[in-house]
């Protein structure tokens, strides 16, 4: 299927799982290249031999990485900048973690816990925006979305973690809005709903979950419905699009 994203050069983190894996399929159907990064290095083998079969196994590439790590994520963005002999179009910084613990309120939670759910929400995706942004790396015009989420947006008890990482992923996404907004590049972030993907089916398990509040659509989210919202921001049909948080979330704070 041709598209605005047919022949774009994109980067996708978390690809190799839930919401990340459904926007490189997408993607990878309407003909995007694709440089996909995951620290599941077995998930994302996986994922690239599937989306290879979608599309061309020349347009993809795979690279495992930790985006905490400095190192890792330049040597990425710069090596796909190589790779292809092109600049970036997009980015989709999906990459996330939830701590799988019960709620816990903040005078139960201990330095370690805090921690690993800001580096890799907010300081991973830091470092992510850095590289993307960093001299002659992304064509004009181009996009990034960040996924944040509507913990991003209201804050849930037992969950301060992850709730607080979100608000700062999408305080991120509109600096980086104010800043690239005259290179031609626009930012953007989605902030999903409760989505049915292997963290939420993970935190089920655990019987870590919150209480859902109400949904308007009376559901959770598929993670394909989220993909459909990071890929429309990619396009340029969303041209006049940046600096938005967009909720994809059934309705979850009407
Ligand atoms: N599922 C939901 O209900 C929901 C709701 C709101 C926001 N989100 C956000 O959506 C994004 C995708 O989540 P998902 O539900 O698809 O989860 P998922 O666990 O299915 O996928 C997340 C992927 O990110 C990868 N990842 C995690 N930390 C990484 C790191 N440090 N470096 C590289 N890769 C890393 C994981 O290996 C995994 O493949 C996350 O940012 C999450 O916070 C999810």
């Amino acid at each position: 299927m041709s598209s605005s994203l047919t022949n774009k050069l994109i980067t996708v983190t978390g690809a190799a799982s839930g919401i990340g894996l459904s926007t490189a399929r997408i993607l990878a159907r309407r003909g995007a290249l694709l440089s996909l990064a995951d620290y599941n290095k077995a998930n994302l083998t996986k994922a690239h031999e599937e989306l290879a079969s979608l599309s061309s196994p020349k347009n993809i590439i795979s690279t495992p990485l930790d985006i905490r790590s400095t190192a890792s994520v330049n040597d990425w963005i710069s090596h796909t900048r190589k790779h292809f002999s092109r600049t970036i179009d997009g980015c989709a910084n999906i990459a996330g973690f939830h701590p799988l613990w019960a709620p816990k309120n903040i005078e139960e939670i201990t330095d370690e816990e805090f921690d690993e759910t800001i580096q890799i929400n907010t300081v991973g995706l830091f470092k992510c925006l850095r590289a993307q942004l960093a001299p002659d790396m992304l064509s004009s015009p181009s996009s990034i979305v960040n996924v944040g989420s509507v913990s991003g947006l209201i804050g849930f008890a037992g969950d301060s973690a992850y709730v607080a990482s979100k608000h700062a992923a999408h305080g991120l996404t509109k600096a980086a809005s104010k800043e690239a907004g005259k290179r031609g590049i626009r930012v953007n972030a989605v902030a999903p709903g409760q989505t049915n993907t292997p963290m939420v089916q993970a935190m089920a398990a655990g019987k870590g979950t919150l209480p859902l509040p109400f949904l308007s659509l009376g559901r959770e989210g598929q993670p394909e419905e989220i993909a459909e919202v990071i890929s429309w921001l990619l396009g340029e049909e969303s041209s006049y699009v940046t600096g938005s948080i967009y909720r994809a979330d059934g309705g979850m704070l009407d």
